[in-house]
C-alpha cells in the first residue's frame, strides 16, 4: 500500500498512563508515559519482562480497558471502546466451544448485521486462507492447538479489521508448532498487509515476525528502546543479520528481566 510519509501514524499513544485501583492502598502502576506511533501495515512486537503491561497495553488498544491519563487515538479518533475496527487474538483461542469452526468464525460478523450467506462464504475465505479446508464443521476440542489458533486467526481477520491485536498468540503451542504457526502467519500477513501489534515473550518470535520491536522496561512499563527490523521476507532464524539484531533485543531485554527478578525478591 502506498503511504504519504508526512501522514499521522495509524495509532498515536500520547503520555499513555495505566493505574489500576488508583484510589485504593493497592494501587498498581502498569503503564507509565507510553509515547508511540504505530504506522499502517507495520508489524508492531511488545515485548517485556512478564507484568510489565504488555496485555494491559494491548487491553487499552482494544477499548476493553481505559487509560488512567494520556490518550490512544486510532484513525485520529480516541479510542473508547472495542469495535470491529480491532481485531484480538488470545493465548488462550477464546473459542466457543459450543460452535463449529464456520461458526466461530460467523458469530461475530451475523452480530454486526451480515447475512447468513454472506458470513458463510466470508468465513471459508478464511478458513481457506488459514489452511482449515475440510474443518468447516469441526468443533474445536476436536482440534489441536495450532488448529484452534488458526480459527482464531481467522475469525480476527475475516472483519477485515484495521488492526490485528495479539496477545501471545503461541505461547501455548510446542516449539515445532509455534515455528510453523510464525511461518504461517507471516505468509497470512504477506497478503493481507494487515497493521499488527503483537506481544510476546520470545526474542526469537520478535525477530522473525516484527518490522519493530518495541522493547519495554519492567513494571511500570515505559517504552527502553525501539529496534528497528529491516530484514527481507520471507526470513531465515539463522542470517547474520537477524542473529545480530537478537543480540540487540536481548541486550535491552536482559536489564529489564533481571530487575523484574530482583523485585520479584528472585
Ligand atoms: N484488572 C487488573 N486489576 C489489577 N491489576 C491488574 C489488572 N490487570 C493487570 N494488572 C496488573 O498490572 C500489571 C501488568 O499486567 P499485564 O498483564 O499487562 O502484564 P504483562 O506484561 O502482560 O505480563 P505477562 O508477560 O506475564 O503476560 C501486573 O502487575 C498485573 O498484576
Ligand atoms: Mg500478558
Amino acid at each position: 500500500m502506498l503511504q504519504n510519509e508526512n501522514a499521522p501514524a495509524l495509532i498515536q499513544i500520547r503520555d499513555l498512563a495505566k493505574e489500576f485501583d488508583p484510589q485504593s492502598k493497592n494501587t498498581v502502576e502498569a503503564l507509565r508515559d507510553i509515547n508511540l506511533d504505530i504506522e499502517e501495515g507495520k508489524f508492531t512486537v511488545l515485548i517485556g519482562p512478564s507484568g510489565c503491561g504488555k496485555s494491559t497495553l494491548l487491553y487499552l488498544l482494544a477499548g476493553f480497558e481505559k487509560p488512567t491519563r494520556g490518550s490512544l487515538l486510532l484513525d485520529g479518533k480516541p479510542v473508547e471502546k472495542p469495535g470491529p475496527d480491532r481485531g484480538f487474538v488470545f493465548q488462550d483461542y477464546a473459542l466457543f466451544p459450543w460452535r463449529t469452526v464456520l461458526g466461530n468464525i460467523t458469530f461475530g460478523l451475523r452480530s454486526n448485521g451480515w447475512s447468513k450467506a454472506d458470513a458463510d462464504a466470508k468465513a471459508r475465505e478464511y478458513i481457506a486462507m488459514v489452511k482449515l479446508n475440510g474443518f468447516e464443521n469441526a468443533f474445536p476440542h476436536t482440534l489441536s492447538g495450532g488448529m484452534k489458533q488458526r480459527v482464531a486467526i481467522a475469525r480476527a481477520l475475516a472483519y477485515n479489521p484495521r488492526v490485528l491485536l495479539m496477545d501471545e498468540p503461541f505461547g501455548a503451542l510446542d516449539s515445532q508448532t509455534r515455528k510453523h504457526m510464525q511461518q504461517e502467519l507471516q505468509r497470512i500477513l504477506m497478503q493481507t498487509n494487515k497493521t499488527v501489534v503483537f506481544v510476546t515473550h520470545s526474542v526469537i518470535e520478535a525477530v522473525f515476525l516484527a518490522d519493530r520491536i518495541v522493547v519495554l522496561t519492567a513494571r511500570p512499563g515505559m517504552v527502553k528502546g525501539i529496534i528497528d527490523v529491516n530484514l527481507p521476507r520471507p526470513r531465515e532464524y539463522t542470517d547474520d543479520s537477524y542473529l545480530d539484531i537478537r543480540e540487540a533485543v536481548l541486550s535491552l531485554l536482559s536489564e529489564e528481566v533481571e530487575k523484574e527478578l530482583e523485585m520479584d525478591g528472585m
